[in-house]
């Protein structure tokens, strides 16, 4: 199953507006996303909020069958990128979605928000 992205490009973080900038940091982090996951088996995508504005930038880390997971307070940083990335070429490569603690990239440590088990199948 594969592994989807989703990230959302209208949060902005607590000091974008005295950033004054037109960008908003979520935006700027689903180029980053998008940039990080090119050439591997990933999809990215975009949305307008996760309902996470709280604590922005906001990411969900997806695939049919496997636990899935929101993960926030992200800066729009090439880091901040790179990690979910990481992350979720685990969570792909992961029979149920979960990924090891050991191998979690710095920049996801502390990020993790909601993890949603899979649904049941029609017939359970
Ligand atoms: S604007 Fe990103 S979660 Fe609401």
């Amino acid at each position: 199953m594969t592994t989807w992205i989703t990230v959302c490009d209208t949060c902005k973080c607590d000091d974008w507006a005295a950033r004054e900038v037109d960008e908003t940091d979520g935006a700027m982090l689903a180029e980053r996303v998008e940039a990080a996951a090119r050439g591997t088996n990933l999809r990215v995508r975009r949305t307008s909020c996760l309902m996470g504005c709280d604590h922005s930038c906001n990411v969900a880390v997806q695939a049919a069958g496997k636990l899935c997971y929101t993960l926030g307070r992200f800066q729009p940083t090439e880091e901040a990128a790179n990690g979910i990335v990481e992350w979720a070429g685990y969570h792909a490569a992961s029979e149920t979605g979960q990924v090891p603690y050991r191998t979690w990239p710095v920049a996801v440590k502390g990020h993790f928000v909601t993890r949603h088990p899979p649904l049941p199948g029609e017939d359970e």
